[in-house]
């Protein structure tokens, strides 16, 4: 019995995922859902899907999940400083395991991408493309759930202060990704496809105010800084050096044009228009 695999299943992504291969009537006895603490994942134990241990750092846990002809879905993880050796650890221990098909989510232009964030998945899809495995790459955008944090403040104060200048953004739900993943692991066509997966609208951000306007009931306007300013703005707020600086930079990346790509990918994918962002930022608040 050829089964999916999905790790990170203690995340937003992942648990999407298994919720949406249940709904696409994937048996849940089909499903191997992976986890670091498998506390996170009992109701899905219950729900019939397999439960197992996986941790990047120990490419046993892969090699012990996978069994010959499985699709091994491989959601990036998020220690940015080690995350490329353990996709590789990772995808080696899939190899070993006879996988037949890997699917990595990767980000948005990943080969080009100004984003160094979205640039870090450039040398885990070579990894991927140089395994030998059947694969496919999913090239996420921006999930609009990323401004769950800018609502307190945009509710408080009625500015949303951002050094992204005229910069768009194409973001999507991570339920859309979800989707996307479920569509390429259900259906014929995908081996060797790489996509790239973004909302069907590139918004700016007076566009997020508007929206961000009309989920909180209230006038929220788009206020430009300069990187210099919004750095101080931050620090000056009380938010850390280091994540400061780190807002500072996705801010650039944006500038630059990072999450604004759209080539209807996504859209295909999942048979339908993306989550706008008015109903993805709706459940945030
Ligand atoms: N496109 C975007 O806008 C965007 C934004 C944020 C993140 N991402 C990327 O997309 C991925 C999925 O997003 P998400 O929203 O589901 O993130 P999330 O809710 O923070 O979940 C991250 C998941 O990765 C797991 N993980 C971390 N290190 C691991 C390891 N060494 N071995 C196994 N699992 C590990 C975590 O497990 P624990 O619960 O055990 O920590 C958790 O299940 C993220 O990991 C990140 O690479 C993309």
């Amino acid at each position: 019995m050829m089964s999916i695999v999905v790790p990170a299943t203690s995340g937003h992504l992942g648990r999407l995922i298994v919720t949406d291969l249940l709904d696409r009537g994937v048996p849940a006895g089909d499903i191997v859902a992976g986890a670091r603490n498998l506390d996170t994942i009992t109701d899905l134990a219950e729900a019939g899907v397999r439960t197992t241990f996986i941790d990047y750092d120990d490419p046993s846990t892969v090699e012990a999940a996978v069994s010959p002809g499985d699709t091994f879905v491989l959601i990036s993880g998020k220690d940015l400083a080690n995350r490329r050796r353990q996709h590789a650890d990772a995808i080696a221990a899939a190899t070993r395991a006879g996988a037949g098909h890997v699917v990595y989510t990767s980000g948005l232009r990943a080969a080009e991408s100004p984003s160094p964030i979205a640039a870090s998945h450039a040398p885990t899809e070579d990894d991927v493309r140089e395994s030998g495995l059947p694969f496919t790459i999913l090239r996420n955008g921006w999930y609009t759930e990323n401004y769950a944090a800018t609502i307190p403040a945009a509710r408080e104060t009625g500015v949303l202060l951002a050094s992204v200048g005229e910069g768009r953004v194409a973001s999507a739900t991570r339920h859309d990704f979800a989707q996307a993943v479920g569509a390429v692991v259900t259906s014929d066509g995908h081996l060797g496809k790489t996509y790239e997966l973004s909302g069907d609208v590139a918004w700016d951000y007076s566009d997020l105010a508007a929206a961000l306007s009309e989920v909180l009931g209230r006038d929220v306007t788009y206020q430009a800084v300069s990187r210099e300013d919004h750095l101080q703005v931050l620090k000056g707020a009380g938010v850390p050096e280091q994540f400061a600086e780190m807002g500072v930079a996705v801010d650039a990346g944006i500038a630059a044009g990072a999450f604004a790509y759209q080539n209807g990918d996504l859209a295909r994918l999942i048979g339908r228009p993306t989550t706008t962002l008015v109903e993805g930022l709706r459940p945030l608040v």
